[in-house]
């Protein structure tokens, strides 16, 4: 009598076999490239600390938002990078902002692809935190939310198919929903960032943005990584302010937070593959540690496994291409 392995065995050596019972499928309709729009000179700009991703300027967003779409990306999400920052981080809600303009162009240009907008104010502050001070320096909570809500209200003007609050503010997804529907924004969905951590694998980001904090760090407002439960209640407060789809960020150290996500809401969920975890691949790939491709797939594959529908990542465009090429 044969053992039930040997015919596991034979399963996993066929691929259409293992493509027939396959649990998890990656494609690029699931994945979303994020994009700096610099308000600068330069055509494009290397970023030190992420190889492979550079600054882009209003041209060359549009021509890297034409590339996704032709590869199958199913959008491309938006992060702005002015010339002048300030203490209330006024470019942000700037009609003629970085990333106001950019979303213009890339719908003007690309109708189909979806654009997403990071709404944040972090990148447009000389200090770099995600709200407005108090006189002691810490983030205000409410005064942000006012803030938060005009620069959402901006993107929507501009054409973004959806708004994505990074900030990390109590009550923010409430205050922005009641904002774009008093102006006629009311299909525009709301991606939250729900479960944003204090993370380690932010760094190379704020390099790219110029938005590291000037003093003390995020963890008022951002959460523990030791905290996984916490993270489920801040996805069903979002859930019940109005948000359409809930984020899990950074993604890889974070399977269980995505697991424990998805088994509590119905709402689509998004994994951020953020950018320290884009550069540690790199970084391995360039010293010959490591397949970048065989890597990026099976991390990929992982949190689709873990709970994802959709995957922000900045190795989405090399991802559409290796899975076109498996095809
Ligand atoms: C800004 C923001 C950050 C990221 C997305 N939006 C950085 C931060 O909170 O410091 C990180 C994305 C990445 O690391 O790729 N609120
Ligand atoms: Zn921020």
């Amino acid at each position: 009598m044969a053992f039930p392995h040997t015919r596991m065995r034979r399963l996993r050596a066929s691929a259409t076999l293992r493509g027939l019972v396959r649990e998890t499928e990656l494609s690029p309709a699931r994945l979303v490239l994020p994009l700096f729009v610099a308000e600068s000179s330069a055509e494009r700009e290397p970023i030190a600390t992420m190889p492979g991703v550079e600054r882009l300027s209003l041209a060359a967003s549009v021509a890297e938002a034409e590339q996704a779409h032709a590869l199958g990306l199913a959008a491309v999400m938006l992060f702005g990078i002015p010339a002048e920052k300030d203490e209330q981080g006024s470019g942000a809600w700037d009609e003629e902002g970085v990333v106001q303009l950019s979303v213009r162009a890339i719908k003007r240009a690309c109708p189909e692809l979806l654009v997403i907008t990071d709404v944040c104010l972090c990148e447009y502050t000389t200090h770099g935190h995600c709200g407005v001070l108090d006189e002691h320096g810490a983030v205000e909570n409410d005064a942000t939310l006012e803030l938060l809500a005009r620069i959402a209200v901006s993107h929507a003007r501009a054409g973004a198919d959806v708004i994505a609050p990074s900030d990390m503010m109590d009550g923010r997804v409430g205050a922005i929903r009641r904002e774009l529907d008093g102006e006629g924004f009311s299909d525009t969905p709301i991606l939250a960032y729900s479960a944003k951590f204090a993370s380690a694998f932010f760094g190379p980001f704020r390099d790219a943005a110029g938005s590291a904090p000037a003093f003390g760090d995020r963890r008022a407002y951002q959460m523990d990584p030791a905290n996984a439960r916490e993270a489920v209640r801040e996805a069903l407060l979002d859930e019940a302010e109005g948000a359409d789809m809930v984020m899990v960020k950074p993604a890889l150290a974070y399977g269980d937070v995505i697991a424990a996500v998805r088994a509590a809401t119905r709402l689509p969920i998004a994994a951020y593959n953020v950018s320290g975890e884009y550069s540690m691949v790199k970084a391995a790939a360039a010293a010959g540690y490591l397949d970048e491709r065989a890597t990026v797939l099976e991390l990929l594959t992982s949190l689709r496994r873990a709970g994802a529908d959709l995957i922000v990542s900045y190795h989405a465009k090399d991802a559409a291409r290796w899975l076109a090429e498996q095809s």
